[in-house]
């Protein structure tokens, strides 16, 4: 797909079912690396991260085969352990292949992980932190080599709690010998899904969801069935859509229980949210409520993941809002866009946006630069009076399955070439 052309400015009315979670799914696919044995992950979304992984895990020797939202992991011989290339640079998720390789054979070449620009993206603390388990890395022509002979358990604390440093770590402690203990752990529920998927399949974690994670290392782990959850990212962006555009929708296995700040912000701006067994249901007016101040944060703060999709609904709502994003220095790349279109945002250095509603948006060619910015334009694309058109869709579809079946589902004119 090369560019979605979406004619707004109507309200969404319908229901549409939530995908597995990308988030999730990754670096569970790089767990089962971890487990001499087959397992098998259902509900994986049909996003191109998952397909870049799964060609990762190949280029290495496991044997991998999809059914649908089946996704069968054979980890039984692992044969390489060099990675490079597009899937290991086009993907920021490759990094939780360094813990897992380490907890599996003890070393790992690989290419410096890429992903969205959203910021600078070190992986420093992934290294230092591997590194207080006996972990020596040294690097070599833009790669870098982690060995080590065994793996020892030990004491870390994170210095921010990073989503990707926690899942690592946890990677290589379920194989440690002793017991590793991570303060300041991400309590992302990325993060609690890594953990039930090794629990079941043998590994002993304490304080899951909690910010302090004890890892006793060294049992044998087992193949297993498990089921990814719903992504609440991409329930949130449709949440996003219906508080921009107005209207009635449904969203089916919308993952509630991780959508609490979100919610909170569709009443904020003035939507009716009904939490029922089978998912979620938003009624949004056509009158939105600015925020006057709302800042990006760790979970169970606004996730920096909804900041650009906020903001294009924000374009419109009367009145003053500030976001303030805590988390990257560089994921205010929309505001350009969303300009194009008529809104009313003025930069405040690198990490405030102060955005004066409009009446409407225009609908124009505009250009994704990272996956949550694209799904962003996607939301002000509905809202918009006219047809807009999305270029760069690739970074779109890193991340949502069919984001044009969706939104048809939800009554949008919408669709993709
Ligand atoms: C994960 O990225 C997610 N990606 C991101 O989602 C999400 O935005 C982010 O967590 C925060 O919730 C995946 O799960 C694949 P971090 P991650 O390590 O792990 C700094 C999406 O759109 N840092 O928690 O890379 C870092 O620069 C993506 O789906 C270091 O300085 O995020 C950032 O400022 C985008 N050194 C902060 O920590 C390091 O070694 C938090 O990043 C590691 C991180």
């Amino acid at each position: 797909m090369d560019a979605i052309h979406i004619l707004g400015g109507n309200a969404l009315f319908g229901e549409t079912k939530i995908q597995g979670s990308k988030n999730a799914v990754l670096p569970v696919m790089a767990a089962a690396l971890l487990i001499q044995d087959v397992c098998m992950i259902e509900n994986c979304p049909h996003i191109s991260d998952v397909y870049h992984m799964q060609q990762l895990l190949e280029s290495i020797g496991c044997k991998v085969v999809r059914s649908d939202k089946t996704l069968t992991i054979d980890a039984r011989n692992i044969l390489e352990d060099t990675m490079s290339g597009d899937h290991v640079t086009g993907m920021r998720s490759s990094i939780t292949l360094l813990g897992a390789m380490l907890g599996r054979i003890g070393e790992v070449t690989m290419a410096y992980p890429g992903g969205c620009v959203i910021g600078e993206r070190p992986i420093d603390m992934h290294l230092n932190a591997l590194r207080r388990m006996g972990v020596v890395i040294y690097e070599k022509d833009g790669c870098f080599t982690a060995r080590v002979k065994a793996l020892e358990g030990a004491v870390i604390r994170l210095p921010v709690s990073s989503v990707g440093t926690t899942e690592n770590v946890i990677l290589a402690a379920v194989m440690a010998k002793g017991v590793t203990v991570i303060q300041n752990a991400a309590k992302e529920p990325e993060i609690v899904t890594l953990c039930e998927f090794l629990r079941e399949a043998g590994a002993v974690i304490e304080g899951i969801g909690g910010s302090v994670l004890i890892i006793q290392g060294g049992h044998r782990l087992h193949g297993i069935r498990f089921r990814v959850p719903a992504d609440r990212i991409v329930a949130g962006t449709y949440l996003m859509s219906v508080l921009g555009a107005g209207g009635h929708i449904f969203l089916e296995d919308a993952p509630v229980a991780q959508m609490r700040s979100m919610l909170r912000v569709a009443e904020e701006i003035g939507a009716e949210v009904h939490v029922t067994r089978e998912g979620l249901n938003i009624i949004a007016k056509e009158y939105k409520k600015p925020i006057p101040y709302i800042k990006t944060e760790i979970y169970p703060g606004f996730p920096t993941d909804m900041q650009s999709p906020l903001m294009a609904v924000l374009s419109t709502c009367e009145g003053e809002s500030v976001i303030e994003e805590t988390i990257f220095e560089d994921r205010f790349r929309i505001v350009e866009q969303l300009r194009k279109m008529g809104a009313s945002i003025e930069l405040r250095g690198r990490r405030q946006a102060v955005i004066q509603g409009v009446d409407s948006l225009l609908g124009c060619e505009v250009a994704a630069e990272e996956l949550r910015g694209g799904a962003a334009l996607v939301i002000a694309g509905s809202m918009a009076l006219g047809e807009t058109v999305v270029k760069n869709c690739h970074f779109i579809e890193r991340g949502y399955e069919d984001i044009c079946r969706d939104y048809r589902n939800l009554g949008v004119h919408i669709f993709g070439k």
